[in-house]
């Protein structure tokens, strides 16, 4: 894969966590920090992105990333394009880069990219300009690395530390790009003790994931958890799910305030949403006291602060002069 960062080690695109050291996601978590602010407080209003445009290009359904990326945009300063992609001329059959170019050449600084397509993200920063960066906002089932930030952000500021946790992601981890850059942050920031707890078909590859432990039973994969992380099925990954039985799931793999006490007594319980309630997550477990889940959607834009503004500092140094 080519480097995310330039000459100088700044931040020029954002498609995966892998290859990122410790110490640059540190640096753009401490930078999401400055940047958060809660229900209540006034937003976070900056000017690092004045007079760049950002177009964030969502080819596959989003709530929480699409919001917060706009958000984030536009909170920074920056001109936002939301392109409806559902009447867009990709619909019509033009390829995805003529829709870059396009965009190119109305001056769009920044791409925000979601797609089904494995592969597209690198595809489109071996093509974009010179002066342009790309920000992966979801892969196929591949990578999330937003995503990522948001969750090793909501962990950092409950826990202060990612070594001797016990982390145990939980659900369809085959399809999962979130438990893919989750899971790449945390061991990169230190977190050895990760479990895989699945259904065996929705288990990953043994190749994938090294490091993590395997768990086809919940009750064993939970016990003494400091964060359990729950994930959706994620039907349109698959090829055939006619034969999931929601109920059967839940009984075998959902959360429940039961099943909480198998955890450690002060664990976070995440959820990247959507949540399906009463298939992987009870309503009490989601809406309890243990719940990060709506902390999650915080974090969301200010990390999406930090990497916008981490590649505006790389893109202001490559601006041509007028
Ligand atoms: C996730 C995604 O799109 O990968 N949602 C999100 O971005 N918060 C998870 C999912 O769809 O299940």
């Amino acid at each position: 894969m080519r480097s995310q960062l330039d000459d100088h080690g700044g931040l020029r695109h954002l498609i995966s966590l892998d290859g990122l050291s410790r110490e640059a996601l540190t640096g753009l978590l401490d930078r999401a920090e400055n940047y958060r602010r809660f229900p209540g407080q006034s937003a976070y209003e900056g000017r690092e992105l004045a007079g760049m445009t950002i177009a964030n290009l969502f080819f596959e359904p989003s709530t929480r990333t699409r919001a917060s990326f706009d958000l984030a945009g536009r909170r920074l300063g920056a001109h936002v394009i939301n392109l409806d992609t559902q009447s867009s001329s990709r619909v019509k059959g033009e390829t995805m880069l003529d829709t870059i170019y396009t965009l190119e050449a109305m001056n769009t600084d920044v791409f925000v990219i979601r797609d089904s397509e494995a592969g597209m993200p690198e595809f489109l920063i071996d093509h974009v300009a010179d002066h342009v960066s790309v920000i992966s906002a979801g892969e196929a089932h591949v990578s999330h690395p937003t995503q990522g930030l948001l969750d090793v952000l909501t962990i950092r500021c409950h826990k202060r530390r990612f070594a001797g946790l016990a982390v145990a992601i939980v659900g369809d981890i085959k399809h999962s790009r979130v438990a893919r850059s989750t899971a790449r942050a945390l061991q990169t920031l230190g977190t050895s003790d990760l479990r895989l707890v699945a259904p065996a078909p929705l288990l990953p590859s043994e190749v994938e994931f090294s490091g993590a432990q395997r768990f086809i039973h919940m009750d064993d994969g939970i016990a003494g958890a400091d964060v359990v992380m729950m994930l959706r099925i994620q039907k349109e990954r698959m090829a055939q799910s006619a034969d999931l039985d929601d109920a059967q799931y839940f009984r075998q793999f959902g959360l429940d305030a039961r099943r909480l006490q198998r955890c450690a007594a002060d664990v976070l319980v995440m959820h990247p949403g959507p949540m399906n309630r009463g298939v992987e997550i009870s309503s009490e477990v989601a809406d309890g006291p243990h719940s990060v889940i709506r902390e999650q959607v915080n974090n969301g834009v200010a990390v999406r602060m930090a990497v916008l503004a981490a590649i505006a500092a790389t893109l202001t140094r490559k601006r041509k002069p007028l």
